[in-house]
């Protein structure tokens, strides 16, 4: 799978660019500001069919305008299939328009078939952010990966979420207007059913980032720390649930852990957040997403398409080593502020972004 081209209009800073890619490995270069995350933000929406930092989606909109347009070539055993995402601020010259709307070939397809056509896998400064903050970004991580690699985990991720919902919905009216418990009865099913499918989809994920190779001498371990959802569970929080106005067990309470697995230095395995240096956590994080691409490619026979985001500059060298290694192998996009950082690859396309 290769992305020849992408075309984007009315998109963050972009009015209209076409960017053709390389089958090996491409640099960005342009100063802050010139729209190097932006970039990769719409190709990553072309894979996922989100972005992976927009709050509200019309934020990805340009200022003036009332529509975005990204539309990506990818070129598939010879098959090019076009990818369009397009959004709208829920209106186009008076005349009310969906948000947004995903086609393959022209076809408009649900984010569950959409989402397959492209896989990537983005390194980021804020990966860090996995590390050290809140359990939301650890949960969306899972999800990301396991979304981009299992059709079925996408489908029951999108059911569990709207059941969430609902749920909640009908806890607030038990409380509030005295509903029969009943009305939880179905929605307690579904939960579970695609609860479950989750959380073994998750166990299944780190079990595979946990025998993945260490980098060097310092090896990490995950730590899954899941809320289970199940007959029993539900019940035995049945009346904080109603008190509460919402659902207090499953996978969407789940998190994990980083550690550094014991070793000489100490007996007991030390939490990264915690006691990791800078340079540790940042060598956890690599760790685990270099894990992330042999888990896609292992579970899609697949090479994902590598985006960095500006990240040499934070490794040390024998991680930028890692990382180098890894471009070599996949069809890589690289962005980077630094002019002079092309001297260090051979033979890549350079696209050049003005501030
Ligand atoms: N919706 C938008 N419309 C127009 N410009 C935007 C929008 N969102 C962000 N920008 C602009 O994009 C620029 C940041 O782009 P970014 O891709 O983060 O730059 P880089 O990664 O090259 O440093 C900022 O100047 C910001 O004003
Ligand atoms: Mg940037």
């Amino acid at each position: 799978m290769l992305l020849q081209k992408v075309r984007i209009q009315g998109f963050r800073n972009f009015s209209e660019k076409l960017f053709e890619f390389s089958d090996g490995t491409t640099i960005v270069v342009g100063p802050n500001g010139s729209g190097k995350t932006n970039l990769l933000e719409a190709i990553y929406l072309l894979s996922v069919g989100k972005s992976f930092k927009a709050r509200v989606e019309d934020e990805m909109i340009s200022y003036k305008k009332g529509l975005a347009h990204t539309k990506g070539r990818v070129l598939y055993n010879d098959i090019s299939t076009d990818l369009e995402v397009v959004l709208t601020r829920g209106e186009i010259s008076g005349e009310r328009a969906p948000k947004k709307r995903l086609l393959v070939n022209n076809t408009p397809k649900r984010l569950v078939d959409f989402a397959s056509n492209l896989r990537v896998v983005l390194f980021s400064p804020e990966d860090l952010d996995l590390v050290l903050e809140s359990p939301s970004i650890r949960r969306r991580f899972l999800d990301s990966v396991l979304s981009q690699s299992d059709y079925e985990y996408r489908r029951s991720l999108l059911a569990y979420e709207k059941g969430l919902r609902r749920r909640n919905r009908i806890l607030i009216s038990i409380r509030e207007e005295g509903a029969p418990r009943t009305h939880l009865t179905f929605w307690d099913k579904l939960l579970i059913k695609n609860g479950n499918y989750l959380t073994s989809s998750r166990q299944k994920l780190i079990d595979f980032i946990n025998d993945s190779p260490s980098l060097n001498e310092t090896e990490f371990n995950l730590e899954y720390d899941l809320s289970g959802i199940s007959e029993e569970r539900l019940a035995q929080y049945a009346r904080e649930e109603v008190a509460a106005g919402m659902t207090l067990v499953g996978p969407h309470r789940d998190d994990f852990i980083f550690k550094v697995k014991p070793g000489k230095a100490s007996r007991r395995g030390r939490e990264l957040v915690a006691y990791g240096s800078r340079g540790e956590q940042r060598m956890g994080v690599l760790w685990v997403k270099l894990a992330e691409l042999s888990y896609i490619k292992s579970e899609t026979k697949e090479d994902p398409l590598l985006l960095l985001d500006d990240i040499f500059s934070e490794l040390d060298k024998s991680h930028r080593k890692i990382v180098k290694l890894a471009t070599k192998k996949f069809q890589t996009i690289i962005t980077t502020a630094d002019p002079h950082f092309i001297k260090n690859f051979k033979g890549v396309e350079k696209i050049e972004l003005k501030g």
